[in-house]
């Protein structure tokens, strides 16, 4: 029986995240440049939008580079970004065809304008799409989007728009980059890497966490419905007991 056919379709997650690591090792393996690692990535990218779209997920978040990914070498910045410019021009036709609604999360304003503009276009152009929303996380760190949030909160407190008494998840939650997604309720994690490095930390208090070893480039869909059908022998307690949950069904 393959594992796509053990999955049960009522008990997908709603959103999953997904920290693509192990590109620059899967390229050195190969006696390559780090972007050659990067530019095999893309085939990844595709495979689980496909997978998840193919499904009937609702959210892909994916994370493309974060705040941190700045300090690596400009070579490599700036090979990212043309990577980033090429991808989301060769594959808007494919995400219109798939009925997939691209939005990012993150710091856009510190990307450069040509990948900014790319972004736009495919976001205005897949914006009536409601099958899948991919989620690219872009110059994202969740420490960055918490102080930000903070930030906006503090500032309609002192403009009187918001009580003191009114802040609570709720509320907060209105103020990150990720308003109106659910929560994932799973989080992946490629090559052997046992971090979160500074990903969705909010969003992520009840994920379940999947460690693949495979590295980035060679996570295909069968690796993604693995990790599914991981997540969904998964019992979620969310601080409760087993019997409650029991009694409960
Ligand atoms: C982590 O691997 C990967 C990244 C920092 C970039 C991910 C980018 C892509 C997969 C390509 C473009 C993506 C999209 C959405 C078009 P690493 O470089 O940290 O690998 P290492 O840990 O082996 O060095």
């Amino acid at each position: 029986m393959s594992v796509k056919s053990q999955l049960l379709k009522d008990r997908l997650p709603r959103h999953v995240a997904i920290i693509m690591d192990g590109n620059g090792r899967w390229a050195k393996k190969r006696g390559n440049m780090r972007i050659f690692g990067h530019r095999n990535g893309v085939k990844a990218v595709r495979a689980v939008t496909e997978a998840s779209a193919e499904l009937g997920i609702d959210y892909l978040t994916l994370y493309a580079f974060s705040t941190e990914n700045w300090s690596r070498p400009k070579s490599e910045v700036d090979a990212l970004m043309s990577l980033l410019v090429s991808t989301i021009s060769d594959e808007t036709k494919t995400l219109m065809k798939n009925n997939v609604q691209l939005r990012t999360i993150g710091n856009v304003e510190t990307l450069p304008q040509d990948v900014r503009d790319k972004l736009q276009t495919c976001i205005i152009q897949t914006s009536n799409n409601t099958g899948l929303t991919l989620v690219l996380a872009l110059s994202y760190s969740s420490r960055w989007e918490i102080s930000k949030a903070v930030k906006g909160i503090a500032a309609d407190v002192k403009a009187g728009k918001v009580a003191i008494e009114q802040i609570n998840d709720d509320l907060f939650v209105s103020y990150l980059e990720t308003k109106n997604i659910p929560d994932p309720e799973l989080l992946i994690r490629t090559s052997g890497e046992l971090r979160i490095s500074n990903f969705l930390l909010w969003q992520i208090a009840y994920s379940e966490l999947y460690f693949s070893d495979v590295l980035w480039p060679d996570f295909g869909k069968e690796d993604f419905y693995h990790a599914l059908l991981d997540f969904q022998k998964r019992e979620r307690r969310f601080g409760k007991t087993s019997d409650q949950l029991i009694l409960n069904k």
